[in-house]
This record gives structure tokens, sequence and C-alpha cells, in this order.
């Protein structure tokens, strides 16, 4: 029986309820320019799209539900008698849907909104743009989505460190190991002397890092491998 567990989940472990990926045929990087969108230069060039953007995924979240593999992951960790810390790369609330409480939003979240004049973040479900003014300095012109965009720092990484070197098991789910950091966390977890698998729908860039691979849409395989976690004695 493993005894802590971190997992690294990616935008596969969405797509099911109907949250594009980014690199999948049609993904979100095919329709759209990530310099634009998703980094700092785009967003002080052409704020109005940025926001647009993310507007429009904002928008999506109350259309999609979470999905058997959310489900499963928040059954792991209230079932699972050792740690379950679950790190996410998404920026949906579709884990948090699901009951996960351990939860770590590396890559920020679409329901938060973050003043860049004050530094202070902020609950958001509504449309955004720089013309809204910071509910805490009520200066307009710095309001953001609290996302973290490409040359920007992953939030929470002393934290999701510390957790992997303490893992006995490390899985990754529906990730293509394409960014870093979250890509090396898998070695990270290896030099730990956790047991690391990968559940995807294909191999990841990163699958030859991992001691153990199961291909499957995630709604099936994730419920399975938690079945499996949670019967090992
Ligand atoms: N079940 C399981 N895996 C799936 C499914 C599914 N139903 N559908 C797609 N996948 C897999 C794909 O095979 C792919 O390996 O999910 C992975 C999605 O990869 P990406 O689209 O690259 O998404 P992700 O790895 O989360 O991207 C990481 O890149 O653009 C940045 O900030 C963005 O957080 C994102 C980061």
């Amino acid at each position: 029986m493993a005894g802590s567990i971190v997992i690294l989940t990616g935008a596969g472990v969405s797509a099911e309820s109907g949250v594009d990926t980014f690199r999948d045929k049609h993904g979100i990087w095919s329709n759209s320019d990530y310099r634009e969108v998703a980094t700092p230069e785009g967003f002080s060039a052409k704020s109005d799209l940025v926001h647009t953007f993310y507007n429009q995924r904002r928008e999506g979240l109350a259309k999609v539900v979470p999905n058997a593999a959310h489900v499963a992951l928040a059954r792991l960790e209230r079932e699972h008698s050792g740690e379950v810390t679950l790190v996410t790369q998404n920026i949906d609330d579709l884990h948090e849907r699901a009951g996960s409480k351990n939860l770590i939003h590396m890559h920020g979240e679409l329901a938060k909104a973050l003043c860049s004049r004050c530094g202070t973040r902020h609950d958001w479900r509504e449309t955004l743009s720089t013309q809204v003014p910071c509910p805490a300095c009520g200066k307009t012109g710095g309001m953001r989505p609290d996302v973290v965009w490409f040359g920007e720092m992953p939030y929470h990484m002393e934290r999701i460190y510390e957790a992997l070197r303490e893992c006995d098991l490390f899985i990754a789910i529906g990730t293509s190991g394409n960014v870093y950091p979250a890509a090396q966390f898998v070695q990270e977890a290896g030099r730990a002397g956790a047991h690391t698998v990968e559940l995807n729908l294909e191999p990841s860039e990163t699958v030859s890092d991992f001691d153990e691979v199961i291909y499957g849409p995630a709604s099936r395989v994730v419920p399975e491998y938690v079945e499996r976690v949670l019967r090992a004695k």
C-alpha cells in the first residue's frame, strides 16, 4: 500500500468533461498563438485580446462538470490512509468541484483575478477587463487572470517539491510532458524512490521516465487505478 501519493494532472483529465486540451489536434494552441494570449508580453501588447481569450474559457466553466477521473481522485484522497497531494496544471475548477481538497493549482485558476497594481487576488467568475477597478486598491488597468503565463514562475513550487521528495507513489494523468517544471516532477519523485506511473491516452514526451504506463481515457483508467491502489494491502 503506497504511503504518500503525489498526483500531477494535465488537460487530459478534463478532456472528457468537454474542456479543450492544448496540444491535441484542434487543441487550444492550434487556434490561438500562446505568445499572444499566454505571455506577459502578449498581455501588455493586447490586453483586450487576452481578456477575451480567458473570458470565453471562464464562461465555459459553467457548462462543464467533473468526470469519473476527477471523482476517483477525490475518492483516493478521502479513502487512502497516507497523504495524497494533487498538483494540477489545469486552471479549471473541476478537481475542487469533484471534492479534492489537498489541491495545488501550479498554473493558477481561471476563476480568480490578480491585480498587477497591488498584488491582491480575488475570486472572479464574471467578465474581466483592464477597465475593471481592483476591489482592493480601486485602481483600473491592472486586473488580469490569476493564471501563470509562459515565462512566469509557477505557483507553490516549494510545497510541490517537498511533497515530491516525500512521496512513495507518483501518478501523472493526462499531461503531454511538454511543459517544465511539471514535466520533470517524475524524475524528482523517482529520485525520492517513488514508484512512478503515467495514465494517459498516448505516451507523453517523458514516458521513458516512468516505471509503469497505462493507456486509455482518464474516465476509465483513473477509477480503475484508484481501485487498485485502495485495494493494495
Ligand atoms: N484521457 C487521458 N488523457 C488524455 C485524454 C483523455 N480523455 N485526452 C487527451 N489526453 C492526453 C493527451 O494525449 C495529451 O498527452 O492529455 C495530454 C494533454 O496534453 P496537453 O494538451 O499538452 O496539456 P498539458 O500537458 O496539460 O499542458 C501543460 O501547457 O500550455 C500549457 O499551461 C498550459 O497547463 C498547460 C501546460
